[in-house]
């Protein structure tokens, strides 16, 4: 039986693919390489390119795979794109979906664990945020998000499919051995644009906005280690190969840190100076995003490894000092 991973060639994807392979599971990956990167994936696993909204594509897939589980990474997940391409989100990301759970419907196939995100809570109320907090998006991305989960819960009900919905805080760094890593173009996210920096693939790094209502005034996130966040996926399929109900849990280490606490650790981390300057607000951003991931400790065992920024940030380093232009390096 096959684990089948949906966007196994991108970021996160590709180290769930990664640590699967590792324990010996069954996997096959769909990917349209839209975003994603062919030499990211494992040779271990059957590679499929195509698209999730492709609906014979998709059934071509489950046809000749014995598929027991999915786990879904396939979607846009820029926070500034979202705002100026709404319906690019809502099309990949949600309808996406819909079709993912059709095809699944038809094969037969009950579980899937999927990526959701803090960007569904949008300015919470109070932090650390709980699972059982308002959700009110603040960006089109946070809201394409929100509304898979409520699809998942609706088809929960009619067709007994069971699903884990991960609430993501800010996921960081790479595989130990600096092998895969973080490749996007363009670069959108803090880390890695903090680290081109170092490289000198940058001038310098601007903090957007430093009038928020934090303690420095920067924006305040809570980040997680990209291997520890695929060992909550591979948890989350026992929890449902146990046959437990459909949950959601955050995923993050109820720590925040602000864009300045970042710089200042990546300053440590790699040994370089890394120039910065502020610069004006971000649309989209909320002040402080920290998580409450205590559900996802007690009830699927999850121990984060990584509980060190510095740490984290180290692992990057490895990744992007020895891939400064990504897979383009291999
Ligand atoms: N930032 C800068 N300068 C940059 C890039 C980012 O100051 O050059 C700031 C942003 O304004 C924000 C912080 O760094 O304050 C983090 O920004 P990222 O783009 O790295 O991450 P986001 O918090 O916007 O979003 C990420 C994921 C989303 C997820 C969200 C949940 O991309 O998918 O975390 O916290 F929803």
């Amino acid at each position: 039986m096959t684990v089948l991973v949906l966007g196994g060639a991108g970021y996160i994807g590709s180290h769930m693919v990664d640590r699967l392979v590792e324990q010996g599971s069954d996997v096959a990956v769909v990917d349209n390489l839209v975003k994603g990167h062919r030499a990211a994936v494992r040779t271990e696993a059957r590679f499929y390119q195509g698209d999730i909204r492709d609906k014979d594509f998709m059934r071509s897939i489950f046809t000749k795979e014995d598929i027991k589980s999915v786990v879904h990474f396939a979607a846009y997940s820029i926070v500034p794109e979202s705002m100026e391409k709404p319906l690019d989100y809502f099309d990949n990301n949600t309808a996406g979906l819909i079709n993912v759970l059709e095809v699944m419907n038809e094969f037969d196939v009950k579980r899937i664990v999927f990526s959701s995100t803090a960007a569904t809570y949008g300015t919470p109320d109070s932090v650390p945020i709980k699972e059982t907090d308002t959700q009110k998006p603040i960006n089109p991305y946070g809201e394409s998000k929100l509304m898979m989960e409520k699809i998942m819960r609706w088809t929960d009900q009619a067709y007994g499919i069971r699903f884990v919905a991960l609430r993501y805080f800010n996921v960081a760094g790479a595989k130990a051995d600096g092998s895969i890593g973080e490749d996007h173009g363009p670069e959108t996210h803090l880390v890695p644009i903090v680290l081109q920096v170092a490289n000198g693939q940058r001038d310098k790094l601007k903090i957007f906005g430093d009038d928020y209502d934090t303690p420095d005034g920067t924006n305040v996130r809570d980040y997680v280690h990209v291997v520890d966040l695929a060992d909550a996926h591979i948890l989350a399929l026992k929890y449902l190969e146990d046959g437990n109900k459909s949950d959601v849990f955050n995923l993050g280490s109820a720590t925040g840190f602000s864009n300045r606490q970042i710089l200042e650790a990546a300053r440590k981390a790699t040994g370089k100076t890394i120039p910065a300057e502020d610069a004006p607000r971000r649309l989209g951003d909320p002040d402080t995003l920290v998580a409450d991931s205590s559900k996802a400790r007690t009830i699927l065992g999850w121990q984060p490894q990584y509980d060190d920024i510095e740490k984290i940030i180290a692992t990057a380093w490895k990744w992007h000092s020895t891939h400064p232009n990504g897979y383009n390096d291999k």
